[in-house]
């Protein structure tokens, strides 16, 4: 298995795995809106030689400025809990922090996101469309972040 940023050549075969992993269009949708709007700041793709078996990636908020959203995340289901997920969120987890931005938020089960530095206590006073209890955020500049307005304005796909 192989981690690495995503590539052109990889775009067409993403909406398909995304759709695999859940089961459904709608994430596979949200990639290709996020893409057509240039809303993507991050992603990363999981290989075993040519055949693609995870995707992730991080989009620009619309507010706070400077801060990221983590989705969707997808395994292929004959390839799940062998540790791709978790090494594709710590992938683009590093990038962000090292890219300089100054959190990232995820919208998922806290257990799972748990494990890699996102907590949801400091998403609590964030306003978001999104339930409170799935939303948690990993910091990368604490100072920044205490400053930043507390509503959460997700970009137009999602
Ligand atoms: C969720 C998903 C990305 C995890 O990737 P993965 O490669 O299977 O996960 P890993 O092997 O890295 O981690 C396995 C761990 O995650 C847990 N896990 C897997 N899927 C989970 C889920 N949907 N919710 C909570 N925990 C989950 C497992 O219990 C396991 O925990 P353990 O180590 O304590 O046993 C993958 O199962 C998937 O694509 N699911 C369908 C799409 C989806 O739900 N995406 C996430 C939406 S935010």
């Amino acid at each position: 298995m192989f981690v690495r940023p995503a590539s052109p050549r990889d775009y067409p075969r993403i909406p398909p795995l995304v759709e695999a992993a859940f089961g459904r269009h709608d994430e596979g949708l949200l990639v290709q809106e996020l893409r057509e709007h240039g809303d993507i700041a991050l992603e990363y793709v999981a290989t075993d030689r040519e055949e693609l078996i995870g995707h992730v990636l991080m989009s620009r908020l619309l507010s706070p400025k400077g801060c990221l959203a983590l989705a969707p995340l997808s395994v292929h289901p004959d390839r799940q809990r062998k540790g791709i997920g978790s090494t594709l969120v710590r992938a683009i987890t590093e990038a962000a922090e090292e890219q300089g931005w100054t959190a990232a938020f995820v919208l998922g089960n806290p257990h799972y996101y748990g494990r890699f530095g996102y907590e949801v206590e400091p998403a609590d006073d964030f306003d978001t469309p999104f339930a409170h209890e799935f939303t948690a955020v990993c910091v990368f500049d604490e100072p920044e972040f205490g400053s930043l307005p507390r509503e959460l304005i997700y970009p137009r796909a999602f």
